[in-house]
């Protein structure tokens, strides 16, 4: 019991001699400061710290762009978070450090001091101040102040859409402090301007290239941040360009249906259609911009052109395919031209023929076409093969005549305007 006693009276003491003796950078050197400087020194948050109000106030600003969230095309609106490290010199928070116990800096409430009203110039939203109440700004003893407000930025940027969408684009966030005058408050660019360390990779469209510029305002200046972006441009490639690519070469195998299947009309308009939905999708992710017209536009609406010329062929051509020779006499004009198809199909087959086919294939090979029996060997049927059988042309022969002329021009038309559009493009 004694013990016990004399354990409970000695261990308060005990306890008090291991507390570490406080005598630097204590919570009561931080509170006699600030109340040196908000109660004894009666600091006035409404004033410019600057003793000479002549003076300019010169505030740096810095920009750490964590990551790009949103670039919508259609707005025009570019969203990104991130902060921005601004820093200026507050004369009358300075401060002797020996005097608060070697205390060299302090953390204060943003609302409690002065600080610029630096405010995105090209926002979307509306204006509010930077920061949250419930952020701190951080003081040195020299009375250099930097305040590190977090955001999410909406600016607009205007978007060239013209290489769609191999585009790259460039977007600025313009600060200014809006209030001030530039004689009063002059924004300008910190050492490193935008800074990427904690960049965020987005999945639409990649930086390319930053910079930093200060803008001279008629009244106020401001720092300009430009981000270059390009857009990844895989998902419209797959999606978009490849299926209508395709569609585009189903397109011309309209012509390699024979007129008597009777589906030749109601696959071109089928094809049509598709290209139609098409180019509403594309059309959906584009801004309504009439001034500029994006290529990936332009090639839909003539590979557009192409299937409604497509569509009007095939039905001319199944309306002569049901003429009767007797009736409708094919005209010279066609005949000479299913003459001359017929020799550039027959120099391809005669190619062909010796190399891979037997001579009982060959028979077999086009029945309905091959009009005259062919000696692959005979050069005088090579060279004038035609003259003995023009009497047996019949309109389905100037319409596959035509189909064969046709499938070629729009194969060829095709091919060159999705490489001169792709060429341009990228
Ligand atoms: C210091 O000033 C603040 C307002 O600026 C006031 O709320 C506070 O009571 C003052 N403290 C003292 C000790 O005067
Ligand atoms: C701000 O910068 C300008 C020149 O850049 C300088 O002349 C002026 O003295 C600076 N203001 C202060 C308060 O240091
Ligand atoms: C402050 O720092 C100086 C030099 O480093 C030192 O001599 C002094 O004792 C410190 N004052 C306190 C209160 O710790």
């Amino acid at each position: 019991m004694e013990l016990q006693k004399l354990v409970s009276m000695v261990l308060p003491f005990l306890m008090i001699m291991y507390i570490p003796k406080a005598n630097a950078q204590t919570s009561d050197d931080a509170k006699n400061l600030l109340h040196q400087i908000f109660n004894a020194s009666a600091y006035n948050k409404a004033v410019r710290p600057i003793y000479e109000q002549t003076m300019t106030t010169n505030v740096s600003i810095e920009f750490y762009l964590t990551s790009i969230l949103d670039f919508d095309s259609q707005k025009e609106k570019l969203t990104t978070s991130g902060f921005l490290i601004i820093s200026w010199n507050d004369y009358y928070l300075q401060w002797t450090p020996a005097t608060y116990g070697n205390l060299t800096s302090v953390f204060i409430p943003q609302d409690n001091v002065w600080k610029p009203d630096i405010s995105l110039q090209n926002g979307v939203s509306e204006l509010k101040g930077l920061g949250s109440s419930s952020l701190f700004v951080y003081v040195l003893s020299d009375g250099a102040l930097t305040w590190y407000p977090v955001g999410i930025f909406e600016s607009t940027c205007g978007i060239d859409i013209t290489y769609f969408p191999f585009d790259i684009q460039t977007c600025t966030l313009t600060f200014t402090a809006w209030s001030y005058t530039k004689t009063e408050v002059r924004v300008m660019v910190g050492k490193k301007g935008i800074i990427l360390d904690e960049y965020e990779e987005n999945s639409e469209w990649s930086i390319v290239d930053t910079s930093v510029d200060t803008l001279e305002q008629y009244t106020d200046a401001a720092v300009v941040f430009s981000i270059k972006l390009k857009r990844k441009p895989l998902f419209v490639l797959l999606n978009v360009i490849l299926p209508v690519i395709m569609l585009s070469l189903l397109n011309v195998c309209i012509f390699v249906l024979p007129a008597e299947s009777g589906e030749k009309a109601s696959f071109s308009v089928t094809v049509f259609l598709a290209l139609a939905v098409f180019l509403t999708m594309v059309t959906a992710t584009l801004p309504q911009n009439s001034e500029k017209i994006s290529l990936l536009g332009i090639y839909l609406v003539i590979i557009a052109g192409f299937s409604t010329v497509i569509v009007i062929l095939t039905l001319f051509i199944l309306r002569l395919n049901f003429r009767n020779v007797d009736e409708d006499p094919i005209p010279p004009c066609l005949i000479q031209l299913q003459v001359i198809v017929e020799k550039v199909r027959c120099r391809k087959c005669n190619k062909l023929r010796p190399a891979i086919m037997s001579e009982t294939e060959v028979h077999n090979f086009d029945p309905g076409y091959t009009v005259y029996t062919q000696d692959a060997t005979s050069a005088v049927s090579q060279s004038n093969p035609t003259t003995p059988h023009k009497s047996k042309i019949t309109w389905n022969h100037i319409c596959n005549a035509l189909d064969f002329i046709f499938f070629w021009i729009f194969l060829i038309a095709t091919f060159i305007t999705t490489v001169a559009i792709f060429s341009i493009c990228s």
